[in-house]
């Protein structure tokens, strides 16, 4: 079977759905052919049956190992996506009467923003809009009332990202799209965590939830069955058919995740790589970072020329270097370099090359 080995494979800086790792696509792929020898596709075979509940059972334990998860938090692998849990969060966890706090990091925050609203009295703390949510507002004040504050810990769009979380005594509730697993996290602080798998954990079609069980059933209002945190709790996330599929990847990936020395090794590989790229964009001339230095994210590296003529040129000499989804997001432009945990430094080291060339030819 022809399997694409890392030899072959392109260097991926797309934001989402983004890279994962060879050997995890080599073991999906066979999978799709054959899944431990039943004679059966992974894709054929009921969620229910021994073989997939047990893929499940590895899910939430390697979630579970690898963040350090507490016994009294649920990890859940639901549908919806990310967008889904911006209603969800509200809807389960902000009492009638109520009163949450935002800070508005850029596009999914105020998605965020806007959907809690349908929910109760929503206090945007904070906002970087008039500066193109390029930086992380400071030193506003956390009314202490408040029933959780809600934070997007990376913004995938921008390239911020929050460096360290507040000590603040309400539950955080926290978009981690973008970097989960990327760096240890003290889940105390937490209410709830969100991750659409599509970026740093698996393909499209799960959204990851690790939820405080003790915060819930706190709300009056009725809430449909499916969008109710405690059904899926009591189903181990099978209350109707998981993405059996994207389970199973973001199963293999955490399993690349633990073999490669954990969140905390990440974090070390993570930082190396992001500095190896802003050193650069500092260095060379033609360059300039888009996030306020104190704020930049290890994920999302956003950059632009300062010459905009000069992009579709760059964008062309990192085609021919096999250094492809760099362009940033269609809302800001400019340029983006998705580096997640998948992502080796060699690629980095690849793109640093392609800018060092372009700055000798243009600079
Ligand atoms: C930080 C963040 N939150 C939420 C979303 C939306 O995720 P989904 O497409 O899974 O709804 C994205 C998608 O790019 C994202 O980057």
């Amino acid at each position: 079977m022809a399997v694409l080995t890392q030899k072959k494979k392109k260097h991926n800086f797309f934001a989402g759905p983004a890279i994962l790792p060879a050997q995890v696509l080599e073991q999906a792929a066979a999978s799709v052919v054959e899944f431990e020898g039943m004679g059966l596709s992974l894709l054929e075979i009921s969620h229910r049956s021994k073989q997939f509940v047990a893929v499940m059972d590895d899910a939430f334990a390697m979630t579970k190992s690898l963040l350090n998860i507490p016994d009294n938090y649920e990890v859940l692998f639901l549908t919806g996506g990310a967008s889904s849990q911006f209603f969800m969060t509200a809807m389960n966890l902000l009492p009638e009467g109520g009163k949450a706090g935002y800070l508005n990091t850029g596009t999914w925050s105020n998605k965020a923003i806007k959907e809690a609203k349908l929910f109760g009295e929503v206090l945007e703390l904070a906002s970087s809009k008039e500066q193109g949510f390029n930086h992380i507002p400071k030193g506003f004040d956390i009314p202490k009332d408040l029933n959780y504050l809600h934070l997007t810990s990376n913004n995938t769009i921008y390239g911020t990202q929050l460096q360290s979380f507040p000590n603040v005594e309400m539950p955080i509730m926290c978009d981690m799209s973008s970097d989960i697993f990327s760096r240890p996290l003290d889940i105390e602080k937490f209410g709830l965590i969100y991750a659409g798998a599509q970026k740093n954990l698996g393909p499209a079609g799960t959204t990851l939830v690790i939820v405080n069980k003790d915060l819930l059933g706190k709300v009056q209002r009725a809430i449909p069955t499916m969008l109710d945190y405690r059904t899926h709790i009591a189903k181990a996330s099978s209350f109707n058919t998981p993405p059996v599929y994207p389970i199973y990847v973001c199963m293999l990936t955490m399993k690349w995740l633990k073999e490669n020395g954990g969140v905390a090794a990440m974090q070390t590989r993570n930082e190396q790589k992001a500095a190896m790229l802003y050193g650069e964009i500092d260095r060379n001339d033609l360059f300039a970072g888009y996030a306020h230095t104190d704020d930049r994210s290890r994920m999302n590296v956003t950059f632009t020329m300062k010459d905009d003529s000069l992009e579709a040129k760059f964008l062309e000499m990192a085609a021919e270097a096999d250094c492809v989804g760099l362009k940033g997001h269609r809302s800001v432009g400019g340029l983006r370099a998705s580096i997640y945990n998948a992502l080796e430094p060699s690629s980095v080291e690849v793109l640093v090359e392609v800018m060092q060339t372009f700055g000798k030819q243009f600079g």
